[in-house]
């Protein structure tokens, strides 16, 4: 069985996502606003008929569930502005977040690219990034509401940013169907693929079904998408962030704020130079550094008087290596230790949280440096420890704080009691 990737049919979002454009903008405009104060779903939907008896239940309904979705996508940050966009429980689920949608648009554009066929559309918030960096869009989604709703949604898309889009309710596996739209469409080409990978087993507590880790049980699987790589000039894969990938693909390990969201693929030419790249997105700039796989990870030279706290896209790919490597004044603590170490809190950079060290000791010690200073509320750093957290907040005695913490560092013994720096 394949990864689960039909949305469940909600009655009334098929009619829904088939009105004029104009006729759903503005059910949905009037939903965002003032019936997103009632927490009822069913007493939305009396009052929502009594102001529009026009509405047939089902299609009252439909717009009162997307009132839910557009409210837990606002506080996701999990649509893009300029909506309101149709989406389903799944789709949301498996949207590309708007940054990220938005960033590996950029990146194609860059590259000269100028059409994108999207294999696995969703509800199409890739092809509207795609739309909005002013590429043309062909768009395949095989499940019939998920692809109403992507219609809908591209639909809008062009109407806020001009440009073409095709989108087309049929399986992208099937023999010829990609080739046809490559060539139908103004070179260069890119094809875009976003597996669904959701298990096929939803939780009974109604949470989302975990991540499909063989990738074979993707949908389209794995094989299909090496397949297609030998086939097209162009191609543009979305991985997990745990995602391991060959040397025939460039990879990009993209992270939202402290997240790591995914592991971005690229074939030749999408994108030149460095083979591997960190990037982390946040809403004041974006940071990249392209990174040497075979970067080696520099001896550690112990405590000395900053501390930084390596950002987990670096942590987790070797870019940790490769900023070593540019400045040789950092090196880890310990052999064992993400934390690495300088004279001072030099670069600044978003993949580096520094702190300046107060003062190192047992824990007992470490209590009464707090003590001495006046410190009431520290965090705890204890990913490295062996002691339980609990344990060492207990013993400590001090409450959960942000300007000050506790260091645990592999192999050190001493607890390092730290004040975290202004990020510039
Ligand atoms: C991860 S979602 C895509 C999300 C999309 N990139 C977005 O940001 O909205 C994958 C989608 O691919 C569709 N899909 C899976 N296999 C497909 C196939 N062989 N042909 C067309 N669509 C497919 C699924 O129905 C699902 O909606």
């Amino acid at each position: 069985m394949d990864a689960v990737d039909a949305a469940v049919d909600i009655p009334g979002l098929v009619e829904l996502a088939r009105l004029p454009g104009i006729s759903r903008g503005e059910l949905l405009a009037d939903l965002t606003q003032a019936d997103l104060t009632q927490a009822e779903p069913l007493q939305a939907v009396t009052t929502l008929r009594r102001e529009r008896p026009d509405l047939s239940p089902t299609l009252a309904s439909a717009v009162i569930a997307q009132r839910g979705y557009q409210a837990k996508a606002k506080a996701l940050g999990a649509l893009p502005e300029g909506g309101p966009w149709l989406t389903t429980e799944v789709g949301l689920e498996q949207a590309s977040r708007p940054e990220v949608a938005e960033h590996r648009a950029a990146t194609l554009a860059a590259a000269g690219v100028r059409a994108v066929v999207d294999t696995c559309a969703g509800i199409g918030m890739d092809s509207r990034a795609f739309l909005a960096a002013g590429l043309e869009v062909v768009a395949f989604e095989r499940d019939p509401v998920t692809f109403e709703v992507c219609r809908a949604n591209l639909e809008h898309a062009v109407e806020v940013f001009g440009g073409r889009a095709g989108i087309e309710c049929t399986d992208s596996t099937e023999a010829g169907v990609i080739a046809a739209a490559v060539a139908a469409l103004p070179s260069p080409v890119a094809v875009f693929v976003d597996p669904a990978r959701r298990g096929a087993h939803r939780p009974v507590d109604g949470t989302r079904s975990r991540s499909e880790r063989d990738k074979e049980l993707w949908s389209p699987p794995w094989s299909f998408v090496e397949h297609i790589r030998d086939q097209f000039a162009c191609i543009a894969v979305k991985t997990p962030p745990g995602f391991n990938p060959d040397a025939q693909w460039k990879a990009e390990w993209v992270a939202v704020g402290s997240s790591v969201v995914e592991c971005a693929l690229y074939s030749p030419p999408a994108s030149k130079g460095a083979e591997r790249t960190a990037t982390i997105l946040s809403d004041s700039n974006e940071w990249s550094l392209d990174f040497d796989i075979d970067a080696v990870r520099p001896t550690a030279f112990g405590l000395r008087g900053f501390l930084a706290e390596v950002h987990p896209v670096a942590r987790r790919t070797g870019a940790l290596a490769q900023i070593c490597a540019d400045a040789p004044n950092l090196a880890p603590v310990t052999d064992a230790t993400m934390w690495i170490t300088a004279d001072s809190p030099e670069p600044a950079s978003p993949a580096l949280r520094w702190f300046e060290v107060l003062g190192f000791g047992s824990l007992d010690q470490v209590a009464s440096m707090c003590q001495e200073r006046g410190i009431e509320r520290v965090a705890l750093k204890t990913v490295e420890s062996k002691r339980s957290q609990g344990d060492i907040r207990t013993r400590l005695g001090l409450a959960d704080g942000d300007e000050y913490a506790i260091v645990v560092i592999a192999e050190l013994r001493d607890y390092v009691l730290v004040r975290r720096m202004q990020q510039t």
